[in-house]
C-alpha cells in the first residue's frame, strides 16, 4: 500500500482506482474468483464496508439491496457514477468502527482490503456482528503477516519483522498485517464461526507475472485458492463467516452514529435522529453519517 496517500489510510481525493489498480489485473481477477466462490449467490441487503470507488459492485448483481460504506466521500462519489442513485444502490459515509446501519438488518457484509487500515479489528468485527441478521455472512479479506515471502525473507535474515507472532504488525501508519490466529480469534470473539477459507494472490510475484500470461496467473490461483488454504502462506486470505447470534432484526436501514438510536426519520435532504436530535446531511444523493 506505499501507493496510499501520505502514510495514511485518507483516501478523500486520492485516484485509488487509477494509481492503485494500473497492473493489478491479477489481483482484480483473483479476489473476484474468490468472492464468488464466497458469497452467497443472492439475498436481500449487502454492505460493502470501505467499498472505494465501488469496484466490486458487479459481483452483487443478484441483492436487492446494496450499501456502500466507506469514510471518503470522493470514492463513494466515484462508486455513484458507476452504479448510479436511485436504484439498488445506498451509499453512506461512515466508518466500520461505528456503522451508521441497523441492527440486525443486513444479511451480507464485506471487507475487502480494509482491515489493513482498521486499527481495532477486535471492535471492527463486533460492530458488523452488530448489523448482521442472525445466521448472516461476513466475507473478508486480509493482509496475511505469516505469507511465504515474508517467513522466507524473516528466515534468511532479510527482515526482522516476525512472522509467526500473533500480534499485528503495522509496517507503516494505519497499515496493518496480521496472522491468522489474530483474526481468526477476533472472530470467534465477537459471535462469528469460520466456515471457510480461501488463499488468493498467491503467484503475486514480479518474476511470475512477467513470466506467465495473465490467464495462467489466475487460473493456477484459482486452482489453488481451496487446496492450500490450510497452509496459510498467501499474502491475501479470504474467509467466509456466519453470525450466530439469537433472533434480533430491524427493520430500519439506519442507526445514528453518534447516539446509537435506531428510530431515524428521513426528511428531504437529511436524516434526523429522533433520539439526540442530530441532522445528518444528505448530499446529492450520498447519506452523510461522518462524526
Ligand atoms: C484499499 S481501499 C479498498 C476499496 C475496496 N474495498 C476495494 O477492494 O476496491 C480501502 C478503503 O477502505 C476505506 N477505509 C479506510 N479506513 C476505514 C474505516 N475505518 N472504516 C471503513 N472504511 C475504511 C478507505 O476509505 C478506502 O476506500
Amino acid at each position: 500500500m506505499s501507493e496510499a496517500p501520505v502514510s495514511s489510510c485518507d483516501y478523500e481525493g486520492y485516484d485509488y482506482r487509477g494509481r492503485f489498480w494500473v497492473g493489478r489485473d491479477y489481483e482484480d481477477a483473483v479476489e473476484r474468483i474468490a468472492l464468488r466462490r464466497l458469497l452467497p449467490p443472492h439475498g436481500g441487503r449487502l454492505v460493502e464496508i470501505g467499498a472505494g470507488y465501488g469496484r466490486l459492485g458487479d459481483l452483487y448483481a443478484r441483492y436487492q439491496q446494496v450499501i456502500l460504506v466507506d469514510p471518503a466521500r470522493s470514492q463513494l462519489r466515484e462508486a455513484q457514477k458507476r452504479w448510479g442513485t436511485g436504484g439498488r444502490f445506498i451509499y453512506a459515509v461512515g466508518d466500520v468502527h461505528r456503522l451508521p446501519l441497523s441492527t440486525g438488518g443486513s444479511d451480507v457484509a464485506l471487507t475487502v482490503r480494509v482491515l489493513h487500515h482498521v486499527a481495532d479489528v477486535p471492535a471492527a468485527f463486533r460492530e458488523i456482528h452488530r448489523i448482521l441478521r442472525p445466521q448472516g455472512r461476513y466475507i473478508l479479506e486480509y493482509a496475511n503477516k505469516r505469507n511465504l515471502k515474508e517467513v522466507a525473507r524473516y528466515l534468511s535474515g532479510r527482515s526482522k519483522r516476525a512472522p509467526f507472532s500473533s500480534q499485528p504488525v503495522e509496517y507503516a501508519p494505519l497499515h496493518f498485517n496480521f496472522h491468522p490466529s489474530y483474526i481468526e480469534g477476533g472472530l470467534l470473539e465477537a459471535g462469528f464461526s469460520v466456515e471457510k477459507t480461501l488463499a488468493v494472490s498467491s503467484l503475486r510475484l514480479g518474476l511470475l507475472k512477467r513470466l506467465l500470461p495473465h490467464s495462467w496467473l489466475v487460473r493456477i490461483d484459482g486452482l489453488l485458492q481451496s487446496p492450500t488454504a490450510a497452509l496459510n502462506l498467501a499474502p491475501s486470505i479470504f474467509l467466509l463467516a456466519r453470525a450466530g447470534k439469537e433472533e434480533e432484526r430491524s427493520d430500519g436501514l439506519f442507526r445514528c452514529p453518534s447516539c446509537g438510536a435506531e428510530d431515524l426519520e428521513e426528511r428531504a435532504s437529511l436524516v434526523l435522529c429522533k433520539g439526540c436530535g442530530r441532522e445528518w446531511p444528505i448530499v446529492d444523493g450520498i447519506y452523510d453519517f461522518q462524526m
